[in-house]
């Protein structure tokens, strides 16, 4: 496994992550979760996201129970939470001063934790100012509670604007971005926000690696009757799945196995070493329902040499989805 930095920051964070969305609370309780969460450590994993929003709060207490259960060394792991979906009530949600404290206290007693490497805005939320938001995160920095605050799918005008405020009042930073990012979603890491990662220094840790198992080709002849699509509660993603845009993508699928094949690693390891392949990309968080998937997925990084100039450009004319980047006027 390789470290890279999250952005200009110190902390190395590994190339390959792994996170706890579907599959703690809902698929996994505490020793299934602690086969996932140990395979991944011992193959040099060192960062495990989460969210308050995660079944309910479920997955940050199956999460902070394995750890525990763990005993791991706390100076030998990054683990991070996010605020935004807490519960129904008005107070309950969003990015209120008062919503990120209760949001942090509580996700660092299901975790187990007595800090939060990583704090995150898990969507921006339009009712509260960004300034009172960038405070409360330098505030829980300062109390020692969170290492580093970002945002997860922020415009780049947003973040900019956040960086803007900390600046102008001593406050800081968002240090990381959690966007979306694979071979079907590329338009906020190549174009967005490149002026950032020099501006703010910013990393990101990136989600969906392969578009939800879309990218595994294992939808390729219908939905199988064990996939994420099927559980309750994800019939959303079953229609995008289902979708015009869906069925386009399912057949670049198609062809992309292909240029896998012929390049000798099966489509999932292609689409998770292309994620790497761009140096804007601190880490690359995976999902696994399975602890089969997770070892299938950790052993992607051995194929690494396989993915030459000639298997990229042959990626780029399937997906044809390539940014622009910012305009430049000459
Ligand atoms: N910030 C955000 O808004 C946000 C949003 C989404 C995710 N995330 C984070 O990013 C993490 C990863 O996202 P993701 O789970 O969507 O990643 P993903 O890699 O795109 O999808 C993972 C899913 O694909 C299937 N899969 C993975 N490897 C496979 C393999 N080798 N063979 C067959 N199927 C395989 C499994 O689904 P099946 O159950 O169908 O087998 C697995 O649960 C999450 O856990 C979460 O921490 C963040």
């Amino acid at each position: 496994m390789k470290y890279r930095r999250l952005g200009k920051s110190g902390l190395q964070v590994s190339e390959f992550s792994f996170g706890a969305w579907v599959t703690f609370g809902k698929q996994y309780g505490v020793d299934g979760a602690a086969e996932l969460l140990a395979t991944a450590y011992d193959a040099g994993v060192n960062f495990f996201d989460n969210a308050e929003g995660y079944e309910q709060g479920t997955a940050e207490q199956v999460m902070g129970d394995t750890l525990k259960k763990l005993g791991w060394s706390r100076d030998s792991y990054v683990v991070s939470t996010k605020v935004f979906w807490g519960g129904e009530k008005p107070t309950q949600k969003g990015l209120s001063r008062k919503h990120v404290f209760d949001a942090c206290h509580a996700g660092l007693k299901r975790l187990g934790v007595d800090y939060l490497d990583l704090y995150f805005c898990h969507r921006p939320d339009l009712n509260t100012p960004i300034e009172e938001t960038v405070r409360a995160m330098h505030d829980l920095i300062t109390q020692g509670k969170v290492m580093y605050w970002g945002t997860s799918e922020w415009s780049a005008q947003q973040l900019t604007e956040a960086y803007g405020v900390a600046r102008q009042h001593g406050l800081s930073p968002p240090t990381m971005e959690q966007p979306q990012y694979n071979l079907f979603v590329r338009e906020k890491i190549e174009s967005d926000y490149l002026p950032l990662y020099d501006l703010m220094g910013l990393g990101t840790t990136i989600w969906s690696p392969l578009a939800s198992g879309m990218l595994t080709g294992k939808y390729n002849d219908g939905i199988p009757d064990d996939s994420r699509v099927n559980l309750p509660g994800y019939e959303w993603l079953k229609e995008m799945f289902e979708s015009e845009r869906g069925k386009d993508r399912l057949k670049k699928v198609k062809e992309l196995a292909k240029v896998a094949d012929e390049a000798g690693m099966p489509i999932h390891h292609m689409a998770l070493l292309w994620c790497l392949e761009n140096p804007n990309v601190s880490t690359v968080i995976l999902g696994a329902s399975r602890l089969s998937q997770l070892q299938d997925n950790l052993k992607a990084l051995d194929s690494r040499k396989k993915l030459t100039p000639d298997v990229i450009a042959a990626i780029e004319k399937i997906v044809d989805n390539k940014p622009d980047g910012p305009q430049v006027f000459e």
